[in-house]
């Protein structure tokens, strides 16, 4: 199969074309962005490491019944993902407040959020990715009603399952950004990646503010010890994945 046709390239990812066009070659690059690009540089490894926690993710929440853009992942640094018509929205979902919420609103750092708050920030670099209001979803119209409100279950449901997932891992969920696509049978499935770069994840096993940060944080805040933060997530997501899948056979 030729996997050679680029039809775009993101700050994280390029896709290629493959020769089936129901199929797309995701390809994982190690470079790091902050801020709308405005600071860049290099995670060595991530691309792989993003690609392999994308994949154990993508496939648990599979067998969760949360439909995904994952196909397989035949190299290290590549993932076949479903063709699917990128929804221009990110939504987050916050377990306890952090980063922009933080700044916004004074909430403190670390205050638990229950119910659990989902937001939709309009995907455009250009503008900055501004959150939305109900109302601005609405005047843009980049989704009908009834898409946001599956997009809000959908959110709610992966937010339940990766939770508990990665406190197994002895790892809290702060926060995280998802990704939708509508696939040609129109089902809406979770697209783009899972990983340090879109969750924030601290270490329940670290006390201290700044050792516990184990995602893209460390990059955008200068903490150091970026590439080792990316490889503990996925030594602890591939501990639980074997006790799991030993559990079932
Ligand atoms: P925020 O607190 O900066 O709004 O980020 C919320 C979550 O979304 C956090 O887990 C990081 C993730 N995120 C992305 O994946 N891409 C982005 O461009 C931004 C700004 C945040």
């Amino acid at each position: 199969m030729s996997a050679d046709r680029k039809l775009y390239e993101g700050k994280a990812k390029i896709l290629y074309a493959t020769d089936d066009p129901e199929v797309l070659v995701a390809h994982f690059k190690d470079d790091a962005t902050a801020f709308n690009a405005a600071k860049r540089g290099t995670i060595v490894r991530k691309g792989e490491i993003n690609c392999a926690i994308s994949t154990h993710l993508f496939r648990l929440l599979e067998a969760c019944g949360v439909p995904t853009h994952w196909l397989d992942t035949p190299e290290s640094d590549r993932m076949k993902v479903k063709a699917v018509e990128i929804v221009p929205l990110e939504v987050v979902v916050r377990n306890v407040a952090a980063g922009s919420l933080c700044r916004q609103t004074g909430i403190a750092l670390g205050t638990e959020i229950d119910p659990p708050l989902v937001e939709f920030f309009y995907k455009n670099d250009e503008l900055g990715d501004p959150l939305l209001t109900r109302d601005r979803l609405r005047l843009l119209n980049v989704a009908t009603s009834e898409t946001i409100d599956r997009l809000r279950e959908l959110a709610l449901t992966v937010n339940r399952h990766l939770s508990e997932f990665f406190a197994s891992c002895d790892i809290t969920l702060v926060d995280f950004k998802l990704e939708f696509g509508i696939a040609s049978d129109g089902r809406i499935v979770l697209a783009d990646e899972i990983s340090p770069d879109t969750c924030r994840l601290w270490d329940r096993r670290e006390t201290d503010s700044e050792r516990r940060v184990m995602d893209k944080d460390r990059f955008r805040q200068d903490l150091g010890q970026v590439e080792d933060a990316y490889e503990r997530v996925l030594e602890r997501v591939l501990e639980r994945v074997e006790t799991l899948s030993n559990a079932v056979t």
